[in-house]
């Protein structure tokens, strides 16, 4: 399938905190799903995304190590509340703080991951950015594994974990996390039949 990559350019999509960004891959991230909110902020139809890598919205900001400790934790069967900039269609980028469910097969092995997002808080962003930007930094001049050892200092440094040290950001539970959470169980609630089942469609 043919992937268009758009140029980047430095302008932010405004998102609405009312709303989640939902997408659903297969188990090698290749899009199943996504819902209406998730194209009108990508720019992208529902039919030119499904079926291709959700690499689609990557942004070059974007460290290698994040993804790869996001892929560790969810191939686990974990959860792991990742702070992402994400790359539109138009050029433009977007931040969200997602979290991951995973659908188990009748054999109770891993056949599919839900993201779920929500817009990033700037208090998220401003402290994530510069730790993504030494990341960068460092996978650029050394490669990942150098970026993985630095992300491991940096989080030893302050007696942490990615997830905790995400969760630190966020806390106390804001109103808009527990907003999220009902957010969340709703659409599960409301699309169960949509989203959980495997064929290729768009709903919702
Ligand atoms: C359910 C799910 C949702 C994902 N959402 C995003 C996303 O919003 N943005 C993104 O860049 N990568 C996302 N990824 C990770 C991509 O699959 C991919 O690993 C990442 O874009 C890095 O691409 P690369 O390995 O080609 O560098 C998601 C993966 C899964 C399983």
């Amino acid at each position: 399938m043919q992937v268009y990559r758009p140029l980047p350019i430095d302008e932010e999509i405004k998102l609405n905190s009312k709303k989640i960004i939902v997408s659903k891959t297969d188990k090698n991230g290749n899009i199943l799903y996504v819902n209406d909110y998730f194209c009108k902020v990508t720019g992208y139809e529902a039919n030119e995304v499904i079926g291709a890598p959700h690499n689609i919205i990557r942004h070059p900001d974007m460290p290698k190590a994040i993804f790869y400790l996001m892929w560790r934790t969810i191939e686990s069967g974990g959860n792991i509340t990742a702070v992402v900039k994400n790359l539109s269609k138009s050029g433009k980028y977007y931040w969200v703080t997602t979290d991951f469910e995973n659908h188990r097969d009748i054999r109770g092995e891993i056949d599919s991951y839900i993201a779920f997002r929500r817009p990033a808080s700037r208090k998220i962003v401003n402290a994530i950015e510069e730790l993504y930007q030494s990341l960068l930094d460092v996978e650029k001049k050394h490669g990942m594994e150098a970026s993985l050892v630095y992300l491991q200092g940096y989080l030893d440094e302050r007696h942490t974990n990615y997830n905790e040290f995400i969760e630190g950001i966020v806390k106390p539970k804001s109103l808009m996390e527990k907003l999220f959470s009902l957010m969340k169980k709703s659409f599960i609630h409301s699309n169960s039949n949509n989203y959980s089942s495997n064929t290729y469609r768009h709903a919702v």
